[in-house]
């Protein structure tokens, strides 16, 4: 018997839709659901199963219906069958939204005019095309009364605001991304991981000069409470990003170490704050002091502030 449409094409359509609705349901994180959780491979193995046999069971059906009727009945069925399919309802629709008349009674709307056999037909404007219309106008006044008359905002302020919301999630991004510290958004490292990877980086790159214990060398003691340019992880992310003073050593770091890393160094450089080095180089520089933490009388609200910047160099005072 002849089918029309493949009664494959229809299995398959349903296969990949349970797929992608299953893809989407399902939080896999990166991986494709059917990667990371094997037994929905097993899911879909059954639900072409069930599509294949549900396809078998409709056909045979179909079979034995058409079997048990009576010749005529056979064809009508066969020519009801072959004639295919036929949108209706969108038919309708599209004719009924160009609105013109069709051919047969375009005597209706034949104007009286005739222009050396010219003659022209008086059809509507199409209804799609009047509603639109239509629908401009409305905006239009609505346009006016809003933005003319009641002057709800403006270009400049829907600007502003824009660029106030992008300015909030430039933050929130620099938040949440490591290696985009910089000396103004650094803060003192504690976890160990990130005392370890500084401390990886402080014994290949800085023990040269620095000591392994921070005593210091051709470099000064980092071990001390006294800086040259200057103590807290600000400070120390900056001298190891920039470099120290002109001919002295120090170079900038930052052509070869991520702000990521800078920040773990600077923070295990700042780890030795305390202790006392085997061979310590003598104090070069001033005492610092940290701006932030030498007033004590602070009020307690701002206090509890800056508490969440917390600097080795407060040990010390602690
Ligand atoms: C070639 C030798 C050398 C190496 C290598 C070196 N430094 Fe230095 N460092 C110096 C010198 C010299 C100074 C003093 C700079 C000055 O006086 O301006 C210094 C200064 C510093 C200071 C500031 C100290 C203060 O008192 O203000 C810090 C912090 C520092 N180094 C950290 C590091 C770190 C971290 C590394 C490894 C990534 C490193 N240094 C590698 C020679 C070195």
């Amino acid at each position: 018997m002849k089918n029309t449409r493949p009664w494959w094409l229809y299995i398959l359509i349903t296969f990949f839709v349970v797929f992608g609705l299953m893809e989407y349901f399902i939080d896999s994180g990166d991986k494709p659901a059917i990667i990371e959780y094997p037994i929905t491979q097993f899911f879909l193995f059954v639900i072409l199963l069930l599509l294949i046999a549900v396809a078998l069971i409709l056909q045979s059906v179909e079979n034995i219906t058409f079997l048990s009727m009576s010749k005529e009945a056979q064809e009508r069925y066969l020519s009801a069958k072959s004639k295919g399919w036929e949108w209706k309802w969108g038919n309708r629709v599209y004719q009924s939204l160009l609105g013109s008349k069709p051919v047969e009674a375009e005597g209706e709307i034949i104007l009286d005019h005739n222009y050396d056999g010219i003659r022209e037909l008086d059809n509507k404007l199409p209804p799609w095309w009047v509603y639109m219309f239509y629908a401009t106008i409305i905006f239009g006044v609505a346009y006016l009364v809003r933005f003319h008359i009641m002057n709800d905002y403006d270009q400049d302020l829907e600007y502003e605001q824009e660029v106030a919301a992008a300015q909030l999630e430039i933050e929130e991004y620099k938040r949440t991304a490591k290696d985009l510290v910089d000396v103004n958004t650094v803060v003192l490292l504690t976890d160990a991981s990130d005392l370890n990877a500084g401390k990886a980086i402080f014994e290949t790159s800085c023990v040269a000069c620095h000591m392994a214990d921070g005593g210091g060398g051709i470099g000064p003691n980092l071990a001390d409470a006294n800086w040259i340019l200057g103590g807290g992880i600000k400070n120390v992310f900056n001298t190891i990003s920039e470099g120290g003073r002109d001919g002295k050593g120090m170079v900038a770091w930052k052509q070869s170490l991520k702000p990521a890393e800078m920040a773990q160094v600077a923070s295990y450089v700042l780890s030795f704050q305390g202790t006392t080095p085997a061979n310590p180089k003598a104090a070069e520089g001033d005492v610092w002091v940290d701006p932030d933490k030498s007033e004590t009388e602070m009020p307690k609200a701002e206090k509890d502030s800056t508490a969440v910047v917390t600097d080795s160099t407060s040990v010390a005072l602690n």
